[in-house]
């Protein structure tokens, strides 16, 4: 008995691991226990879902202990130095190592032409494009050491359809699909850097302020070719085989259903 659980702790500690961003809840929380489920140790970060993040790991280390743990932080302290150090120093005390960064954490709200003001553009461009940046950039020599990999959630408005009414964050996924590809030229062969564009996979919140009526879901669902909204086990299947495709670097894969094959541009 005391044989086969030093194994499994020995094995754990061999295990890759991964950090996603904002993944208390929703996508990032289904990457998080599929790649769980594959064996990885698991960072979850959250901001405000602390709760939603304890228990997650909670479960996680339940049936795997010592496999997840949490790091709570607003992703603006990127902007002081000092505090993203000492985000990194967290990071790489949760386990010794890092083998996948997952940059899922984002703001999403409409910003109509006319009426868009700095703060909106700060916030909506810090999670979307600045501070998947700077993080990279403060993890590549782990990641490097790891001969790991980056996987950016994108959008499939971050490139050639803009969602109508949102300008300013199709312009900050537009930087953060740009920073994909720039990245995967920049840090390889040690580092691959790939994209996983959603559709819809998800809708928001009920009791949140982005929530759709009945008519408005049955619109996007006529829209998509599936002619249903994806899940975000979808999406983490994806970043699951782009965390494993050890020869794909600057690929961004669309995982909507069809949907970007008919977009219009417009808000449906
Ligand atoms: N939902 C979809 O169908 C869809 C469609 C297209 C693209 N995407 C992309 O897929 C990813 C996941 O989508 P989602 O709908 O699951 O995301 P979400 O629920 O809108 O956001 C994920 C998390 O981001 C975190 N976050 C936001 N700002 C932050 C900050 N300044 N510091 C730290 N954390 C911050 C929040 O964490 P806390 O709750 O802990 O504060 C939030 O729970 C996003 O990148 C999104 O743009 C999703």
């Amino acid at each position: 008995m005391n044989q086969i659980s030093t194994d499994a702790s020995s094995m754990n500690q061999l295990a890759p691991v991964m950090l996603v961003t904002g993944s208390a809840k929703r996508i990032g929380a289904a990457i998080i226990r599929a790649a769980h489920s594959q064996g990885y140790r698991v960072i979850i970060h959250c901001h405000h879902s602390e709760h939603e993040a304890n228990a997650l790991a909670d479960t996680l280390n339940h049936s795997r202990p010592n496999s997840a743990t949490i790091i709570i932080a607003d992703l603006a302290i990127v902007n002081n130095d000092a505090d993203l150090r000492q985000l990194v120093t967290n990071i790489l005390a949760a386990f010794g190592q890092l083998d996948v960064l997952v940059h899922n954490a984002s703001r999403f709200y409409p910003t109509p032409f006319g009426y868009i003001n700095h703060a909106q553009w700060d916030e909506l461009f810090l999670s979307n494009a600045k501070a998947p940046l700077l993080l990279s950039q403060a993890l590549m020599p782990y990641l490097k050491a790891q001969r790991g990999c980056i996987i950016s959630l994108l959008d499939i408005h971050a490139d050639n359809k803009p969602f109508s009414g949102y300008t300013v964050y199709n312009m900050a996924k537009a930087a953060h699909r740009m920073m994909v590809q720039s990245l995967a030229l920049e840090m390889a062969p040690y580092v691959r850097v790939n994209g996983v564009a959603p559709g819809v996979n998800i809708l928001p919140e009920s009791d949140s302020d982005q929530a759709l009526d009945l008519v408005q879901q049955q619109n996007i669902v006529n829209s998509i070719p599936m002619q249903r909204v994806g899940t975000p086990d979808n999406i983490a299947h994806s970043v699951l085989y782009l965390a494993q495709a050890n020869y794909v670097t600057g690929e961004i894969i669309s995982v909507d259903g069809g949907r970007s094959l008919t977009l219009a541009g417009h808000n449906c």
